[in-house]
């Protein structure tokens, strides 16, 4: 039997931030178990108890625990069956893909629920400066965020990326497809249907718009400051 362990210095060099730290829980140096650390934001104006009741309790607890199931799940490979790995379709080849999915899936859904409950004003922080010498206007800004979040299929992720010190908005058509390597999300934004239908249906720019108003802007900042120092 193959037996890997998590040191926490392969943690902190697969990290970007101390606030992605917080999330593990760490024994005797080992990494034993990811764990939900953004709680449940309940009721919102215009997004409903029940929306986050789905989706903070049933799916992002589902993406913490399927992650904590393939990463023991790994462990439990011999030899035998890693040789066996095939792109085309192998068990290894399922866990990998699983893994990223349910990682990013985590990850994400980690922050998103976390800069929820603000009033959704931006005034007074630095990166409301950031973003306005980036974009020109915060009217701009939010017509590329809104543009963008219309037009993925899965995430529009505000991220501070360390290939050029910068703000960008990308988009991701699924948790593990479109992320981009050094790139640390600070305001992402859940557009798969389960974010939404619920409370608006099909009418998925009301529910952006609805985000945005529902924006803690300082709790973004915190997270912005994390990435970039
Ligand atoms: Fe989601």
């Amino acid at each position: 039997m193959v037996i890997r362990e998590f040191t926490i210095k392969t943690l902190i060099c697969q990290s970007v931030s101390p606030v992605v730290l917080s999330k593990s829980l760490i024994i005797n140096d080992t990494l034993m178990a990811y764990e939900m650390t953004s709680p449940n934001p309940g009721e919102l104006a215009g997004i409903s108890a029940k929306t986050n009741e789905i989706h903070h309790d049933k799916l992002y607890a589902g993406y913490v625990t399927k992650r904590n199931e393939i990463t023991e799940k790994q462990k439990s490979f011999t030899d035998e069956q890693l040789s066996a790995a095939n792109q085309i379709f192998s068990e290894w080849r399922g866990l990998k893909e699983g893994e990223t999915f349910a990682t990013n899936g985590m990850i994400l859904h980690e922050v998103f629920f976390d800069i929820l409950g603000g009033d959704g004003n931006p005034d007074g922080t630095t990166i409301k400066d950031v973003i306005m010498n980036q974009w020109g206007t915060w009217e701009r800004f939010v017509g590329e965020f809104t543009a963008t979040a219309m037009g993925a299929r899965g995430w529009a992720i505000l991220a501070f990326d360390r290939s050029d010190n910068a703000l960008h908005i990308y988009a991701a058509d699924s948790q593990n497809h479109g992320g981009v390597w050094g790139a640390t999300p600070v305001l992402p934004c859940d557009v798969y249907e389960h974010g939404y239908f619920i409370d608006f249906g099909s009418d998925r720019k009301g529910y952006i718009a609805a985000f945005l108003k529902n924006v803690n802007w300082a709790r973004v900042e915190e997270r912005f400051t994390a990435a970039s120092r």
